[in-house]
């Protein structure tokens, strides 16, 4: 029984560090898996933001206060993301290198 408690305690620490990793798999294919391209050609590199201004940039597209002619794919990708997931996700992209 104890052996098992135990498992499970890791098992949930290893899904919570590994968080940003598996959200951020949804936006390499455009950002590129280091964060280092331009998003569909158009966007900036994100590479190098800091966590707060990629929070307020994934913040402004939910909202629709954000964003350039490509803003509606952007709406998309963050629909479903929780203030939590966008500083996870902020995080782990200030650590891309
Ligand atoms: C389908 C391609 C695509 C995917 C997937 C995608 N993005 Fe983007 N992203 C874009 C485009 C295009 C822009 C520029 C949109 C605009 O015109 O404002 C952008 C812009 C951004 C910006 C602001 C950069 C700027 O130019 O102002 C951030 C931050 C960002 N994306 C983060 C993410 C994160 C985090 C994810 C995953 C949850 C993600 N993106 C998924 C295409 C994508």
């Amino acid at each position: 029984m104890k052996k098992m408690f135990i498992a499970v305690m890791f098992a949930g620490s290893a899904l919570l560090a590994a968080d940003g990793a598996s959200l951020y798999k949804s936006c390499a294919a455009c950002h590129g898996a280091k964060a280092e391209k331009k998003a569909l050609n158009k966007s900036q590199i994100i590479a190098g933001w800091s966590a707060d201004n990629i929070v307020a940039a994934l913040q402004g597209y939910k909202a629709g206060t954000y964003g350039g002619a490509l803003k509606g794919t952007m709406k998309g990708q963050v629909a479903r993301l929780s203030d939590d997931d966008m500083k996870v996700l902020a995080e782990y992209i200030t650590t891309l290198k």
